[in-house]
């Protein structure tokens, strides 16, 4: 056990002369190199265009932290109950912000005071004061002042005191279609920290005359930064009235994924639209996007007064993501040296076809895996030893 132990292992090597392994040896070893050559070499050999490993560009470092601003402005006028509505009536906040909305409907209660009033809701009907207990908070219009007061003729329900009369938001409000036309500018700046690289999705090819009328298409207006709203909701797979009745996220993606050893020309930006809240679209308690806001003016006599508006409408999130690559010495030694290495896999898989598989794989087994006992034992040095030494000779 001991002396089983104490061993030593060399490598020896057996050339083994069988056409059935050499080739298999032979193609495993090719396919090991070209698989590196694919990695290492680009575009242009007809072998490694056929390998999807080109595309990791492994003679490249990468720059993944993408710095970048993005600005946006939105024109067009729309007619919303009578009232001609312009960018600061529609577009929230205004200050041009990569995330903004466009407010396509709105429920609308005014001149709303501190007081004491009736619940508008159903669900807050009762007989009598018991009903309604003094002091919860619901989350509707006001605090419960635990009174049961008339709404209407026939109708009985909570008193609240907060903005009085409460809003009612179950009524239908029509849609401002004409935002389908609205045009949506985006300028955006990006740069590559690691490489000092900078660029804008305005192309230098594109001319002032381009810029004020051109419309983004994904195929005959790639780089336009006009895009319209209509075409937007279109790309993202969603219907425009209804997106626009019911509220929703989009996402406009802008892409920059450059390879910096090519020209800086090269280097241009790609959109994607999306919607972002598709789980709230198939939710029935809470579909698309609305929040309130309120307008606050005071009247001659000191009295605050207050109109409320509960917005519906299109939120659009512009996310910049990009990484750019450019040679570098370090992954191209640290990738070839990976690549010699790789090369010794392929006698894993030739020696289990050689020792398993083959016709004789008993004889390749014996010369493969040979015991040398130490040189002073009588036997050994008779049988083993000249041969392993000489192993040119003939047998004696
Ligand atoms: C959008 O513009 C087109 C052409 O200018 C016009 O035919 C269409 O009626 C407009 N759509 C809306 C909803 O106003």
């Amino acid at each position: 056990c001991v002396a089983d132990f104490f061993t030593y292992e060399t490598t020896k090597s057996v050339v083994v002369k069988s056409w059935t392994v050499g080739v298999i040896n032979r193609v495993v070893q090719l396919l090991i190199i070209s698989y590196f050559i694919g990695k290492v070499v680009r575009h242009g050999t007809v072998l490694s265009k056929s390998w999807v490993f080109l595309h990791e560009k492994a003679y490249q470092v990468r720059d993944t932290s993408i710095e970048s601003s993005v600005v946006t402005k939105v024109k067009g006028f729309g007619k919303y109950t009578n009232r001609v509505m312009d960018t600061a009536d529609y577009v929230t906040p205004p200050q041009g912000t990569s995330v903004f909305v466009i407010i396509t409907k709105q429920i609308v209660t005014e001149n709303q005071v501190q007081g004491f009033c009736p619940e508008s809701e159903a669900k807050y009907s009762c007989v009598s004061d018991s009903d309604c207990q003094r002091g919860e908070a619901l989350p509707s219009a006001g605090i419960l002042t635990g009174r049961c007061v008339n709404y209407s003729r026939s109708l009985r329900t909570c008193e609240i005191q907060g903005w009085c009369p409460a809003e009612v938001d179950t009524v239908q409000a029509p849609i401002m279609l004409e935002a389908e036309n609205f045009t949506l500018f985006i300028k955006n700046s990006i740069r590559f920290p690691l490489f000092d690289f900078e660029k804008g999705n305005l192309l230098p090819n594109l001319t002032a005359q381009d810029i004020r009328t051109c419309r983004f298409h994904p195929v005959t207006q790639p780089f336009c930064p006009i895009l319209r709203l209509g075409d937007i909701v279109h790309f993202a797979g969603q219907d425009f009235a209804k997106l626009a009745s019911t509220g929703g996220i989009l996402g406009i993606k802008i892409g920059w994924v450059c390879d910096l050893d090519r020209s800086w020309d090269q280097c241009v930006p790609s959109y994607a639209f999306t919607r972002l809240d598709s789980v709230s679209e198939k939710n029935s308690v809470s579909p698309g996007y609305n929040f309130r806001y309120a307008r606050y003016y005071r009247r001659e006599n000191g009295t605050e007064y207050r109109t409320l508006m509960k917005a519906f409408g299109i939120r659009f999130d512009v996310l910049v993501y990009g990484n750019a690559g450019k040679f570098n010495i370090i992954p191209t030694l640290i990738n070839t040296v990976a690549a010699f290495t790789s090369v010794g896999v392929g006698t894993v898989l030739c020696d289990i076809i050689l020792l398993n598989f083959l016709k004789g794989a008993e004889q390749y087994k014996a010369k493969k895996f040979e015991e040398v006992s130490h040189p002073e034992s009588p036997s050994a040095q008779k049988s083993l030893l000249p041969h392993v030494l000489l192993g040119a000779l003939p047998p004696p």
